[in-house]
């Protein structure tokens, strides 16, 4: 097999009732709904190699989660060819679903009152797995994320970080040849967000399992996806190497500061065009490589308390580099 995903021309429709406002609005769609179709996906196709790692990324509402879950098949397509490991998806073939696994970075799958290990152990059951591979399986995931302390915590007690850990072993245990991870950092601090970057990479490389994982955030694929799928209202615009589009559109990187106080606060535009300056905080956009030389002369001479780094926001790339490409 060449190719452990393929997507041609992909489309996507939700039909939503219309809610019209008020009580007698309510009484009025009760009896003649209004019907309204979303357009979630016009037509997407792109072809994934095995052991790929692919990140998807997009602002919310661009049809990343419509395009996992359609692929784990959980929707089915309005139009269009797709195609998983050689299956399709819809049929939910329970061969199909022993090879694949999603995870969703804002849905819970873990049995919230038990410990992580009771979610696991059914797991073992529902994908019938043996109890030697069970074991092995289990002992590798908890090493490469540190988990062995908080097995027996029930998930409730969990840091968010911490669950993400517990849903990516759960949803390891079965070895899925494909993973989807649907926004898996969301909501957790940088430096959860980094370890679980870190286990994702080390995962694909170690098991060579294709991985196709979804953000809204570009500093979430640094050192992590060479290849970048830029989804927008439903189209794909960019569908390449990660540092081409890098080099290509996203020239600047930004500073984020807060100040401790407001001294030479006008000299901040020395350091590049300032973005936003509302005391405490300050945003300034500097070129690429001279970021850590920016980042620098600000923490030694203004009063900072602190200073992150960050790629610029998706929507003003996809604003900057695609404003040519179709709309609706
Ligand atoms: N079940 C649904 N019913 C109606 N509209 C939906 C449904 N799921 C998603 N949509 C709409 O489809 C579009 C794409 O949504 P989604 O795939 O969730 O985007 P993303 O994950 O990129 O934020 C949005 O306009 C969203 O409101
Ligand atoms: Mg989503």
């Amino acid at each position: 097999m060449d190719r452990a995903i393929i997507v041609d021309g992909l489309v996507k429709n939700f039909e939503v009732t219309e809610k019209q406002p008020g009580l007698t609005g309510a009484f009025r769609s009760f009896l003649s709904p209004k019907k309204k179709i979303v357009r979630a996906l016009k037509g997407i196709s792109f072809a994934v190699q095995p052991g790929e790692l692919i990140g998807f990324i997009g602002p919310n509402g661009a049809g990343k989660t419509t395009t996992l879950k359609t692929l784990s098949g959980l929707l089915y397509p309005t139009e269009g060819f797709v195609s998983v490991l050689e299956f399709d998806p819809w049929k939910r073939n329970p061969e199909f679903l022993k090879q694949i696994s999603l995870v969703m970075g804002q849905k819970n799958q873990l049995w919230w009152d038990l410990p992580a290990i009771e979610t696991f152990e059914l797991n073992r059951a529902i994908y019938d797995i043996p109890v030697r591979s069970y074991n092995q399986n289990l002992n590798e995931l908890i090493e490469l994320l540190d988990t062995g302390e908080i097995l027996n915590t029930p998930v409730r007690k969990l840091s968010l970080g911490q669950r993400m850990k517990m849903e990516l072993t759960a949803a390891l245990l079965h070895k899925p040849k494909v993973l989807f991870l649907d926004e898996p950092t969301i909501g957790l601090d940088i430096v959860a967000q980094q370890k679980i970057r870190d286990f994702i990479y080390d995962y694909n490389i170690k098991y060579g399992a294709t991985i196709l994982l979804t953000s809204h955030n570009m500093d979430d694929l640094i050192n992590l996806a060479r290849r970048v799928v830029i989804v927008n209202n439903g189209y794909i615009l960019y569908d390449g190497p990660f540092e081409e589009l890098i080099s290509k559109f996203a020239k600047e990187k930004l500073i984020k500061a807060r100040l401790s106080n407001e001294d030479n606060i006008s000299d901040l535009e020395k350091i590049g065009k300032i973005k936003k300056l509302s005391f405490p905080e300050v945003i300034i956009s500097v070129p690429r490589t001279t970021a850590p030389v920016a980042a620098s002369e600000l923490l030694q001479n203004f009063p900072i308390d602190d200073l992150t780094i960050e790629e610029i926001p998706i929507e003003e790339i996809i604003r900057k580099a695609f404003k040519n490409e179709p709309e609706k």
